[in-house]
């Protein structure tokens, strides 16, 4: 296996001691490294991976919306997400799909007791992970979403993917619509090291609800740690980072690899 992640910067990328991982678990010989492309030189770097036989990359800050551009052929996921974060290469033409929807919905089956069908999702943020998150609920059979950004007009956005199902609430009225709420997901970067704290009363959010994070530095979030000190179940952000890159592995390889406690604990270690 002959592949990489693009970023600008890629310093912090954990996708190489991931993928890394599982080729030593599954002894698949080759290589997966940390591409660092500046914005300026994007076509010229693609062309150069091609030449040098990649089988494909992932794709990361700032590039997910100028690799789909880029790709010859996007997938069903990539093309409702408007993004790409894995590119397969085969015959030189680029293939490109989003796992991000399949890393959440997998953390929260794999982790949680939540069904999805019949049930009320609300969603802090609506940047590209919330555009994703709310593609794989949709898909799952989520009943409804409310959708609270700071910028109301990205929720507007956002909310054209099934004006049905999402329900926009004012960043000031979050609490408000929390007593309605089967799952609580923070897509917002607040609670971040270095980030400012998310601020929310949960109150009133139902006894039974689950919490989900997609911060994972740090993994307890102060939104997880004042969820679960008040009894609910939670569900950490770093499920999401290690399946999402499953589908990756399984497209350049064949082998659809397992997320593992060893493979957590590597990929949280500094
Ligand atoms: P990503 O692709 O990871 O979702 P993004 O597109 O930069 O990243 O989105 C970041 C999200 O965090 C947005 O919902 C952003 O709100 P705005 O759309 O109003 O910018 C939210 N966010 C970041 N800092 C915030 C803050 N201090 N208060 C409230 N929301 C914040």
């Amino acid at each position: 296996m002959k592949a990489g992640v693009i970023g600008y910067p890629i310093k912090h990328s954990k996708s190489p001691v991931i993928h890394g991982h599982w080729m030593d678990t599954y002894n698949i010989d080759g290589d997966y490294q940390k591409i660092e492309i500046e914005p300026d030189n994007l076509n010229r770097n693609i062309k150069k991976l091609i030449q040098e036989k990649y089988n494909g990359f992932n794709v990361t800050i700032p590039f997910k919306e100028d690799i789909f551009k880029l790709c010859d052929y996007v997938d069903e996921h990539a093309k409702k997400i408007g993004a790409v974060n894995t590119v397969h290469i085969k015959d030189g033409q680029l293939y490109g799909t989003n796992t991000d929807a399949f890393g959440f919905i997998q953390n929260i089956k794999e982790n949680s007791t939540f069904q999805f069908e019949n049930k009320c999702a609300f969603i802090l943020g609506a940047g590209g992970a919330s555009r994703a998150i709310i593609y794989g609920l949709l898909n799952e059979g989520i009943e409804k979403i409310y959708l609270s950004n700071r910028t109301r007009k990205r929720a507007e956005e956002l909310q054209a993917m099934s004006p049905d199902k999402i329900e926009i609430v004012e960043w000031g009225d979050k609490e408000n619509s929390l007593y309605k709420t089967d799952l609580l997901i923070n897509a917002t970067s607040l609670g971040m090291v270095g980030q400012n704290v998310l601020s929310i009363d949960l109150t009133a959010l139902p006894d039974h609800a689950i919490v989900t994070d997609i911060v994972y530095t740090p993994l307890m979030t102060p939104l997880l740690k004042q969820a679960q000190d008040k009894g609910h179940e939670i569900v950490t952000g770093i499920g999401m980072l290690l399946h999402q890159a499953r589908p990756s592995f399984e497209a350049w390889t064949g082998i659809m690899p397992d997320v593992t406690s060893e493979l957590e604990a590597l990929a949280l270690e500094k």
